[in-house]
């Protein structure tokens, strides 16, 4: 998909993408890049960062990979400061790195949904108060990944609607504090996007036919047009949002939990 944007529009700019090694946030960090975003890509496995900053370059961007876990704060320090130092500076942070899977909350373990809780909300909290001192330079931004089931309740997915939910509300409060320091933070909430590792882990067979159908927009979405509306909250067009949580979610809030219902059995 050609992006709506002028070309160029992030020129001079850096981006930091946890979770940038597959799926969504891959997918918007080769975007921020295309852009003219120099981009750092964050997550656990440095050989699925390198493989995607390799592809960013390839295609004439700027990229490098930084190995680190979201839960672990002084990892997160150490690669933004590297961030920093590399491309002088750091404009934006998206928050994409998650943890999931389909549990029903009455045998899943303590430590599974703290793992979620954990990576999802913690994680979101560590990169972006890390982040903080830089943004602030800079007059940069957040973007964090939700998901509708943050406020639609899902069944099996206790622990990422809540911790989806909590990055919601941190995004609020942080826009609320931070708007001083002329750090702008929102949020994307997509809907079923095809070609992810969630859509394939929390939709299995029957359940994604039966979505597919009752999407209101009769399709799921795609990486590109995640990317292309977290494009449009980093850039100049958006200056004056913050605190939002963006849907784009082909209206599947609208049918309520719908299709998930089947996952109760
Ligand atoms: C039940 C599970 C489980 C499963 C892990 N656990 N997988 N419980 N069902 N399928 C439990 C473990 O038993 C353990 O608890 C605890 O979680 C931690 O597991 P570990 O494997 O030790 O932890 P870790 O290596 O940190 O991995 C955590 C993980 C992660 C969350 C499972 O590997 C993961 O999610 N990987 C997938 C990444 C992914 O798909 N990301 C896209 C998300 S999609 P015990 O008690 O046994 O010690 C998305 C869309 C949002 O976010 C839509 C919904 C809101």
């Amino acid at each position: 998909m050609k992006s709506v944007f002028v070309d160029g529009i992030l020129e001079g700019k850096s981006a930091l993408i946890t979770g940038g090694g597959s799926g969504i946030g891959a997918g918007i960090a080769a975007r921020l890049a295309a852009q003219g975003a120099k981009v750092t890509l964050v997550g656990r496995t440095l050989e699925k960062l390198e493989r995607v900053a390799g592809e960013i370059k390839a295609a004439g961007g700027t990229a490098r990979a930084a190995s680190a876990d979201v839960r672990d704060y002084a990892a997160l320090e150490a690669v933004i400061a590297g961030h920093a130092e590399a491309f002088g500076g750091l404009d934006i942070l998206v928050n994409s790195a998650a943890g999931n899977f389909l549990a029903p909350a009455s045998t899943l373990s303590a430590n599974g949904f703290r793992a979620v809780i954990d990576i999802d909300l913690c994680g979101t909290f560590n990169a972006s108060r890390a982040a903080f001192a830089h943004l602030a330079k800079a007059g940069g931004c957040v973007v964090s990944v939700t998901a509708t089931q943050a406020t639609i309740p899902t069944p099996l997915q206790c622990h990422a609607g809540a911790a989806k939910a909590g990055i919601e509300k941190l995004t609020r409060d942080l826009a609320l504090e931070w708007g001083g320091s002329k750090i702008r933070v929102n949020a994307i909430a997509p809907g079923p996007i095809e070609g992810t590792e969630g859509m394939s882990r929390l939709a299995p067979g029957d359940v994604a036919d039966g979505l597919k159908r009752r999407v209101p927009l009769g399709r799921y979405g795609t990486i590109d047009e995640i990317a292309e509306a977290v494009l449009y909250l980093v850039s100049p067009a958006a200056a004056y949002v913050t605190g939002a949580t963006l849907l784009v979610d082909g209206g599947t809030s609208l049918i309520g939990a719908g299709p998930f219902l089947e996952l109760m059995g």
